[in-house]
């Protein structure tokens, strides 16, 4: 007699490759059209599966995991795991797993280019091109600020913060300033070529203060009014962490009475979701949350949550598991 195949959810569409791999494991049920559940619709189509595929953006919390009790791993398709309520997952006994390594260099790429983009104003620029005002040269067009020798600030000093770091320090001479609630050994520092400061040296002395620390309550508007006040008036700021890290409403009033000289966003609170003044105001590049988006990292970050539901369902090991379940 053959075994009938765990039953899993896939929230939202990814790869088919990734789908038909699963299918050789799994009684798979995937979103194919992409559609958005309510949390309502995501428990009902969850009974009866014993794992979840998720994207950063559905909720596993105890609502969820108390509706579908034969729930056992929620395998997310992201490194960052704010969507999940880690505690209740352990409690229930439900593993929870990321996708950490395969898409740090490609999200280290993009935040020195939405750092860079914001200082040289790349945006502002274009829109002043495509609006057809740009009639002459003048000395002073759209000067933005240096990059190469200037001091890049790292709140948040994880393998991507790191991957700024050496791209600051080794390819454009700057020096590389760094606050992480752990200071890095002193061979990683030597590594990135970066210096361990207090929140407070950070904010003063980085001429580009880059945001890549996780979302948790405790660094809830960690970048605020008061923040934003000790930073130079010549600074940027760029978040590719998460929304709610940085308090929206204030960064808007800082840019536009221009005490810090231009962000580069990411991400936002409430996304896909913008504040609406943030539209408003010039001196800032906004992308719709894309910092590990090409088509290679998108493929390694479902392979990788994929392996993660096959491994630890038919083995009971995840690969790279989040937390140790204890409550089953
Ligand atoms: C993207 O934001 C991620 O956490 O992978």
């Amino acid at each position: 007699m053959t075994q009938r195949k765990p039953a899993i959810l896939v929230a939202r569409a990814i790869f088919p490759s990734v789908i038909e791999r699963l299918r050789e494991h799994f009684d798979v049920t995937s979103n194919d059209d992409d559609a958005i559940w309510s949390p309502d619709d995501l428990a009902s189509r969850l009974q009866g599966k014993a794992g979840i595929l998720t994207t950063g953006a559905e909720r596993v919390g105890a609502e969820l995991l108390a509706a579908c009790p034969d729930l056992r791993i929620a395998a997310n398709m992201a490194v960052g795991y704010n969507n999940f309520d880690l505690a209740a997952m352990t409690e229930r006994g439900v593993q929870a797993t990321n996708t950490p390594d395969v898409l740090t260099e490609t999200t280290a790429d993009f935040g020195f280019a939405l750092m860079m983009a914001t200082a040289r104003r790349m945006a502002e620029s274009e829109h002043y091109l495509r609006a057809g005002l740009w009639k002459r040269w003048r000395y002073d067009m759209f000067a933005g600020a240096e990059v190469h020798g200037s001091t890049l600030g790292i709140l948040g000093m994880g393998r991507i913060g790191q991957g700024i770091a050496r791209r600051g320090a080794l390819g454009f001479g700057m020096k590389v300033i760094y606050h992480n609630r752990s200071r890095l050994d002193a061979a990683t520092e030597v590594a990135c070529g970066a210096t361990y400061v207090s929140k407070a040296e950070l904010l003063q002395q980085a001429d580009h203060l880059v945001l890549v620390l996780p979302y948790s309550p405790s660094s809830h508007h960690a970048i605020g009014a008061a923040e934003l006040a000790q930073m130079k008036p010549t600074a940027t700021l760029t978040n590719i962490a998460r929304g709610g890290i940085v308090d929206d409403a204030a960064l808007a009033v800082a840019l536009r009475e221009r005490r810090i000289a231009a962000a580069g966003l990411d991400v936002f609170e409430g996304e896909p979701q913008l504040n609406p003044e943030l539209l408003t105001v010039p001196n800032v590049v906004l992308t719709p949350h894309i910092a590990s988006a090409t088509l290679p990292t998108r493929q390694a970050m479902a392979d990788l949550a994929a392996d993660n539901l096959i491994a630890f369902l038919t083995t009971g090991r995840a690969l790279t598991p989040l937390n140790t379940p204890t409550g089953r």
